[in-house]
Parts: C-alpha cells; sequence; structure tokens
C-alpha cells in the first residue's frame, strides 16, 4: 500500500484512534486523588497551531460571529501545586459549529456531517497557552457551536431519533494540556445549561467537565477589559497526574505522532 492512500489511511486511523485511547489510562480514576477528567482528543485536532500570549486571544476575525468568553484558570498537579509552564493547546468550532484547518483528507473521518470551513485560516480558533508563575492562563475567544454528529438522513441520524438522543454534539472546547513531569491530559470543557448535555449520544459527560458562565452586561465592565459588548467569563482549572518514578513517560511526541 502507498502512504497517503485511503487504503493506507484507514487502518492508520484506527491505529491512531487505539493509541490515542491509550493515553486515556493514565487518567483512570480520576477519584482517587482529584486528577481531571480525560476525554479522548477526536478527529478535529490540527498539531502546530501558534502560541498567544497569556492573557491572550484565540487566532479569529476582529469581527468573529459569536458570544465572546473568557476562559481563565489554574493548572495544577494532583498535590495542589500549580504548574507554571504548562502548555494548554486549545481547539474548537466557530460559533457556527465548523473547524478550520482541516484537510480534505484529515476531514474524511467527518465526512457528511458539514463541519468543517475549508475556507477559514488553518489555525482559526486554535492556539497554545503557556501558564504563568503561578500556573495560571486566560484567552478569549467566542462560545463554540453545535457540532453535528450523524449525517441527516443516514442510519444514524435515524437510530439516534429512534432512541430519542441528540443527533449533535453539546457545546465544547477541546484541549490537551502539557507539562514535563506529568501527563499530558486531555479535555473538553462543556457548558451548565446546554440542553444538550443530558441527550448526546456518545455516553454521559462528567460533572467535573461541565462549567458554568456569568454574563458581564454592565458596560463598565466591557471597557475595564477593552472589549465593545457584553461577554461572559469561565474557569476552568486543570489537575494532571505527575508521571511516577517506574512510568514510562508517553513514547511518541504528541505532535509528531499526530502529523502521521
Ligand atoms: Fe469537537
Amino acid at each position: 500500500m502507498r502512504q497517503g492512500s485511503s487504503c493506507w489511511r484507514r487502518p492508520q486511523l484506527l491505529a491512531n484512534r487505539t493509541m490515542e485511547a491509550s493515553y486515556g489510562r493514565a487518567y483512570a480514576h480520576p477519584e482517587k486523588d482529584g486528577a481531571s477528567t480525560w476525554m479522548a482528543t477526536g478527529p478535529a485536532y490540527v498539531p502546530g497551531a501558534p502560541q498567544i500570549g497569556n492573557p491572550g486571544v484565540l487566532p479569529m476575525a476582529p469581527d468573529e460571529p459569536g458570544e465572546t468568553l473568557l476562559v481563565s484558570g489554574t493548572v495544577r498537579s494532583t498535590s495542589g501545586k500549580p504548574l507554571p509552564g504548562a502548555v494548554i493547546d486549545v481547539w474548537q468550532t466557530t460559533a457556527d459549529g465548523r473547524y478550520a484547518g482541516l484537510t480534505p483528507e484529515q476531514a474524511g473521518p467527518l465526512d457528511g456531517l458539514d463541519v468543517v470551513d475549508f475556507d477559514l485560516p488553518k489555525y482559526h480558533l486554535r492556539g497554545k497557552i503557556v501558564t504563568d508563575a503561578e500556573g495560571r492562563y486566560e484567552y478569549r475567544t467566542v462560545v463554540p457551536g453545535v457540532e453535528a454528529a450523524a449525517v441527516p438522513g443516514s442510519l444514524l441520524d435515524d437510530l439516534l431519533l429512534m432512541l430519542g438522543r441528540a443527533n449533535s454534539r453539546a457545546r465544547h472546547i477541546h484541549a490537551h494540556i502539557t507539562h514535563d513531569d506529568h501527563h499530558m491530559l486531555t479535555h473538553q470543557i462543556h457548558f451548565d445549561g446546554d440542553p444538550l448535555i443530558d441527550a448526546v449520544s456518545e455516553g454521559a459527560i462528567a460533572r467535573d467537565l461541565i462549567h458554568k458562565t456569568e454574563l458581564h452586561e454592565d458596560p463598565s465592565t466591557w471597557e475595564a477589559r477593552g472589549l465593545t459588548g457584553p461577554y461572559r467569563t469561565l474557569t476552568c482549572d486543570y489537575t494532571l497526574r505527575p508521571i511516577g518514578f517506574d512510568e514510562v513517560k508517553d513514547p511518541y511526541h504528541l505532535e509528531g505522532f499526530w502529523k502521521k
């Protein structure tokens, strides 16, 4: 098989998914030490997103549609110690539920879902934030949209309808969080009050992934932030699990792995 052909990529996609799932083992049983809940990466990750400031703004248009959202928090170890220098690699959809940056080949598993906008810049709403000396971070973005999970009229769509489940995913923001001495965490922020949270087809969403937002409508608060309209804030702290003395660090570098 020639590398790059669809014959080659199908087993490779399966291998990637299987190896990706193995990352989750490092975050099994979060109840034992308060580690954050691990979620799968999914097919929309694109390696190589630019580093933004801290506080920073995800790459987007000056008049990006959607509600302005400020996400902030602290990255800590399970010991409670803040982690300076942790990297949060964020990716999300636009307000209309579409990802940027995927090539048609990478978008193959999403075929027919209309969740990719091929006209947007590659790293639109994708960026890396490095935590400060206290382990803190903050970035500005927009509230993501609803992402389709089944092709309209497909067998899966009919099945979900029969089961009374949603044919789209709850709003979410993806992130990989890495730090030298800790296992990589893969995470998704979900939004409290999103009616899809209790209807998604992929299984129950862990409560610690669901975050409240606060709406700020007082114009004086916009001005203090340098904004021109209402905005929401959301706090998301991450807790990473240290790599034990007898454990092997990830056998491959994440970005190199995902380029395959
Ligand atoms: Fe997603």
